[in-house]
Order: structure tokens, then sequence, then C-alpha cells
């Protein structure tokens, strides 16, 4: 598994598309990701919250640019490619144009992502249906776990003529069957308490509730024996038994009574978490850790995340980090964690949400506004070497303009540029004719062939 080619507490300012190519791959642990949802609205938050001037847009229209990064992705993710179309034939432009701003960032999120880690995207029924069949398409539909639903708040608008919206949904996929996870609980429910722990002790006031203590399997001879005069198979040796009973663990409730375990209420976890979530409210006006920022979710529910899905010391990480949650509650459980947002006020929320917690301890998050280089790459020979190859695999002809030329004309061109996170590995070279390598400049094959298109 790679290194990670940044730093702990690293916050990158900008797009975080070139970004995530710059990193190193299989080095994160968790990524927890909330970006726009094709609201079809615009954020601000307001003047005077401590989030003032935060803003982001979350309208979209389809691009010339976004037509060639569709283009591309049927070679590099046919079936992406597929659901994208799918999704405008269903539902239009808009959401093309969205799908395809989530697929190419999909797409690096998991390389990034070691064998062991997870992801959780954040979303609301307006594009969830679309993106669990873009992650399906990525992460592969075996590696789907689960489709969490968070009540945000309780039902509202009851004048409209459709069920009031309120709640989110989190899409749940791992890298691999090897993934890390531990199992979470909720406090079990006051009637299921009154009805299963209906014993309560006399002296220390303790639940508790009496557990079968026999043996679905009849065929053990070693644990048939007789026990405070009852004959049965039980689930324990004798000598277990007999430990148990003298330590008030083992309990008979009239004589002839089959023997029954006590179990202790306060001594069990809970009842599994399961995958709808009630139980986390959405930051409310008056909490303290409100910033003002649009779209700020609770810090419970990124423990909750966190906690089920990383050890402690692993990396986390949030692409679309907005007021820093991710890194707030990554900060609380020992995790390492980086986030990016386009905003640099995301820089500004980190540093003060993580102060309040640390106070002066906390000397600062690690802000960087330079693409990572990566370094998993190992030496590469200079790109320059691939030509012949190149020129043979193309058979001679130009990517950009479709004319074959002779070897000596053709130039060797990073199909995406280095300044936009490209590298020289092979899979990202390609031969054009030096008309067309001046005429493609800095951009992306996408943006150039977009400009001579439009
Ligand atoms: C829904 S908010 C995230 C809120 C966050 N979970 C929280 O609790 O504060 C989405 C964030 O994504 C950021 N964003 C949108 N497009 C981005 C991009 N291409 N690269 C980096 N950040 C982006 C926006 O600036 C915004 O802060």
């Amino acid at each position: 598994m790679a290194q990670a080619n940044f730093t702990n507490r690293t916050v990158w300012v900008g797009d975080n598309l070139p970004i995530m190519r710059g990193i190193n791959s299989a080095c994160i642990d968790l990524i927890y990701l909330d970006p726009p949802f094709n609201s079809n609205q615009d954020y601000a938050a307001p003047i005077g919250s401590i989030a003032a001037g935060a803003a982001f847009k979350d309208t979209w229209t389809l691009s010339d640019i976004d037509v060639h990064e569709h283009g591309e992705l049927a070679d590099r993710n046919p079936a992406a490619y597929s659901v994208i179309e799918a999704a405008r034939n269903a539902s239009g432009k808009s959401m093309m144009s969205y799908l395809i701003m989530m697929a190419v960032r999909l797409i690096e999120m998991e390389r990034i992502l070691k064998p062991t880690g997870s992801i959780y995207l954040h979303c609301d029924p307006t594009a969830s249906h679309y993106l669990k069949l873009l992650m399906d398409a990525v992460f592969g539909s075996e590696n789907y776990r689960n489709e969490i639903t968070w009540k945000r708040t309780t039902a509202k608008g009851l004048a409209s003529r459709n069920l009031p919206n309120n709640h989110d949904i989190m899409l749940r996929y791992s890298k691999s069957n090897k993934v890390i996870w531990n199992a979470q609980y909720t406090p079990h429910d006051p009637d299921y308490v009154d009805k299963f722990y209906k014993y309560v002790e006399e002296d220390s006031g303790r639940r508790y509730t009496l557990d079968n203590l026999v043996n679905p399997n009849r065929n053990r001879p070693n644990l048939t024996y007789e026990f405070l005069g009852v004959h049965r198979v039980w689930r324990w040796t004798k000598e277990r038994m007999q430990k148990a009973y003298e330590d008030g663990i083992v309990v008979q409730t009239k004589p002839g009574a089959v023997p029954r375990q006590k179990r202790y209420l306060d001594e069990q976890k809970g009842a599994p978490l399961g995958s709808v979530w009630t139980d986390i409210r959405p930051v409310q006006s008056q909490a303290r850790e409100r910033t003002g920022y649009p779209t700020q979710k609770p810090v419970a529910l990124l423990e909750r995340i966190i906690a089920a899905s990383s050890n402690e010391g692993d990396i986390v990480f949030d692409p679309f980090c907005g007021c820093a949650t991710t890194m707030v509650a990554a900060d609380r459980l020992e995790r390492q964690w980086a986030g990016i947002d386009l905003s640099p006020l995301a820089v500004k929320l980190v540093n003060e949400r993580i102060s309040e917690d640390r106070g002066a301890l906390w000397g600062g998050a690690n802000v960087v506004e330079t693409l990572p280089k990566r370094t998993d790459l190992g030496v590469l020979p200079n790109y320059r070497t691939h030509r012949h190859r190149l020129y043979g695999e193309q058979e001679g002809i130009c990517v950009g303009c479709d004319t074959h030329f002779p070897f000596k004309v053709m130039e060797v061109d990073h199909k995406l540029p280095k300044s936009r996170g490209g590298t020289d590995h092979p899979e990202n070279l390609q031969l054009l004719c030096s008309h067309c390598n001046r005429s493609k400049g800095n951009r992306t094959m996408s943006e150039w062939r977009a400009s001579q298109s439009a």
C-alpha cells in the first residue's frame, strides 16, 4: 500500500479534481463526501455567522467540456458513461452535467482509497438513484454496503402536494471485501427494555433478563448432565455451570425449573445500529457547533461514520469539506485527516473549530494551495522515451487531427497537463502533431476539443 504524499491535518484550497489526481493511490482509509446535491439552489452563509462569506453554487448547465469529458468516460469507464447517458434521457442535461462532475471525481476517490477503505457519499433523493448507479459503475456493485437514511428533520410543509422531504441518503461502498468495520450500537428502545429486561435485582437495582442455557445441539454427550435436578444438553461444561451458579449468574427461579443465565442490561452494548438513523438531530439554530455554514452537518453524524469505518491513526479524507465537520470529528476520534474545499473559508473554519476543542495546543491546519505530486509511480523514464511505442500504437496518426504524420513531427503530449495534476506515467501520454500540441497548450483534451467545437 502506498504512503500518503501529504501530511496529517492538510487542507487544500481549490478544485478537488486536480488535487485528488496528485494524491498517491491506495493511501486513504475513509472518504466522506457531502458534495452539492444538484438541488438547483445557490447557498450562502448569513452575514454575522462565523462562516459568513461562504457560498457555493448547486445549479448545473451542460457545457461543451462536460460533453467531451463524458466522451472520454466511454473509454475509461464505459459503465459510468452509460449511466450518465441514461440519466440524461430520463432527467435532462442538468443532471447529466452534475453526474459528469461527480463521475470524474469518484474515479479518483476509488483510486486513492486503500483496499480496506470505505466511502460514504452523502446526497439526497434528487440524485441518489443516479449516484447509486454511478457508484456501482466506479466501485463495483459487489462493493455496495448500505444505503443509510438519515432523518434530518421532522416533516414540514404539509400544504404541498408531496410528502415533505425530510431525509438524506448516504451511500456506503467499500473498495473490497477486506473492509474495516466496527459494529455500532444504539441504546435499546425503552419499550424493549421494559419487555425483555423485566427483572430488577433487589440489592443493586440492576435490570436483567433470563437467557436460555440449553444447547440447541442435542448430540453433545460431554455437555449432557444433570444440574440442580434438571437433566439437559447444556451450552456450558459442568465446571463452568457450577462456577457461574456460585457467582450468582445462573439462577433457578423455583425448584425443578430449568436453570437460566442472568444477562444484565448494563453489560449489553445496545441494539445493533440499522440503516435508518433517526437519533441524530440536524445542527440546531442555537447549537454550540453551529457555524452558519449552509448545509453544515452535525459532528455526531461524522463521529458515527468515522467510528464505524476506521481505527485510531487511520486517514480520513473529505474532498468537499465545507465548514470542516469531518475534520473536527476525525480530530476528536484521533484519526489523521485531510480535506479540500474551493473556499478558503474552510481553512478559517477548521482552525476556529479545532482550536475550540484543543485550545492553545492547536498549531493550525497545514494549508496548501499547490497540487500534490504523486510519489508512488516509482522512477519513471523521461516521458519522451515513449515516442516510438506511442507512434506504433497510434499507427502514426495524431490524436488531435486524425492525420498521418512522419515520426519526426510528432510530439509527446500529457493528456492531462502536469500543471493540472497529470503525471509522466505512460497512461497519461499520447502523440500529437506539433500544430495540435501548440494549439492544445495547457488544456485538458476535453477542454481543447470543446474549444474547437465551440
Ligand atoms: C454541502 S457542502 C459540504 C458541507 C460539509 N459537509 C459541512 O458539514 O460543512 C459542499 C462543499 O463543497 C464545496 N465544493 C463544491 N465544489 C467543489 C470542488 N469542485 N472542489 C472542492 N470543493 C468543492 C463547496 O464550497 C461547499 O463548501
